[in-house]
């Protein structure tokens, strides 16, 4: 299933005797080490200590828990109910994981709705591959959509990482940039290093390395005095959850980077697949933000950098509102301008695509 060179999860084997393979994305750039995961609570605790991250990448994942899961239930369940009563537990463990990234919950509705008419480890297995593959697919028309937006000469601003690490196949916003440096543009790409977990220096770097597309590093907070020096000429960042508005929860400090395109009049792009949207959801104020260890800041490796009672708030994700977002590149088209009509109109068309690219469930 996997796209390419970069992966981040993947199914080996078949449904009875199959393993999940994550790429332990904590180790990340100094190790590459790959796990081995055969229960499904295993997996939950993966998704929560960061093994694997980003939305997309955490729906695969969570899809194919699920598999495990459906497997255990054979095993130590004798009926159907109580069958089903083990994978509604796995299936609340793992959504009990990462709140803000909507894509977990998508992908949990999707194998529950499976098991209800065929929870056997092959249906259910069945339906995870067709998931990853519509990812795969979807990162892919992205990527194509979102690189004609990018000229020759732009310096393209990026937060978090959104590349292959984070989803099934090539990544949403790093797959454009990706995409652009591949059809031949002459892009430099500014990586913010993306405090506190570093995803942009740890991993966005790591991947632009291993693709030979040039960037520069930099602190978060140098983004306003790049733009203001004229070194970025378009911001494109990825997505947790996006509301039916339009308003996009992504890595904390998105926000500010839009607020800063806006004032220095620079596009500032989405990329997410469809599975990213929660028509459910009005505004960006209903987006459930998750709130992380006080941990991941108060230290720097084994230092503390901060004074012992120090009050610590840690957000994961901030909401951009869609007044800020020039465009969505989904993977069923481009989203501009960015409000509720726009996304209704092109969420309108999911559930018959979805029916087409994906075994019923
Ligand atoms: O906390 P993380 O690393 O899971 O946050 C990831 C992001 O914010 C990504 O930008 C988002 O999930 C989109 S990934 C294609």
């Amino acid at each position: 299933m996997r796209d390419r060179e970069i992966w981040a999860v993947e199914w080996r084997g078949e449904a009875r005797d199959g393993e999940l393979v994550l790429l332990d994305q904590r180790l990340l750039p100094a190790e590459e080490v790959h796990l081995t995961y055969l229960g499904a609570r295993e997996v939950a605790e993966a998704i929560r200590d960061m093994v694997v991250r980003g939305a997309p990448a955490i729906g695969v994942t969570a899809a194919y828990a699920m598999v495990l899961a459906s497997r255990e239930a054979r095993r130590g369940a004798d009926s159907r109910a109580q069958r089903l009563e083990h994978l509604s537990a796995a299936r609340a463990a793992l959504a009990a994981t990462r709140p803000t990234a909507v894509n977990l919950f998508w992908a949990l509705e999707r194998m529950w709705r499976r098991a209800q008419s065929d929870d056997s480890p092959e249906a259910m297995l069945e339906l995870a591959r067709a998931l990853h593959a519509e990812d795969v697919d979807g990162n892919r028309r992205m990527a194509a959509l979102g690189a004609a937006r990018i000229d020759s000469g732009m310096g393209v601003l990026t937060h978090c990482n959104a590349g292959a690490l984070a989803t099934g196949g090539v990544g949403t916003a790093l797959g454009v940039i990706a995409r652009a440096h591949a059809d031949g543009k002459q892009i430099h790409v500014y990586v913010d290093e993306t405090r506190p977990r570093l995803q942009g220096a740890r991993l966005t770097a790591w991947e632009l390395s291993r693709l030979g597309v040039p960037y520069t590093l930099v602190c978060d907070s140098a983004a306003a005095s790049l733009m203001k020096h004229g070194r970025i000429q378009l911001c494109v960042t990825g997505a947790d959850r996006i509301a039916a508005n339009g308003d996009a929860a992504n890595k904390i400090g998105t926000y500010s980077v839009a607020v800063n395109a806006h004032h220095h009049r620079i596009p500032f792009h989405v990329a997410a697949p469809l599975s990213t949207f929660d028509a459910a959801i009005p505004d960006g104020d209903h987006i459930p933000i998750e709130e992380r260890d006080p941990s991941e800041i108060h230290a720097w490796g084994d230092e503390r950098t901060c004074p012992e009672d120090a009050r610590i708030y840690n957000p994961a994700f901030d909401v951009t509102p869609a007044s800020l977002i020039t465009s969505i590149f989904t993977d069923a088209g481009e989203i501009a301008p960015v409000g509720r009509d726009e996304v209704h109109r092109l969420l309108a068309s999911r559930d018959t695509r979805r029916e087409q690219a994906v075994p019923a469930s």
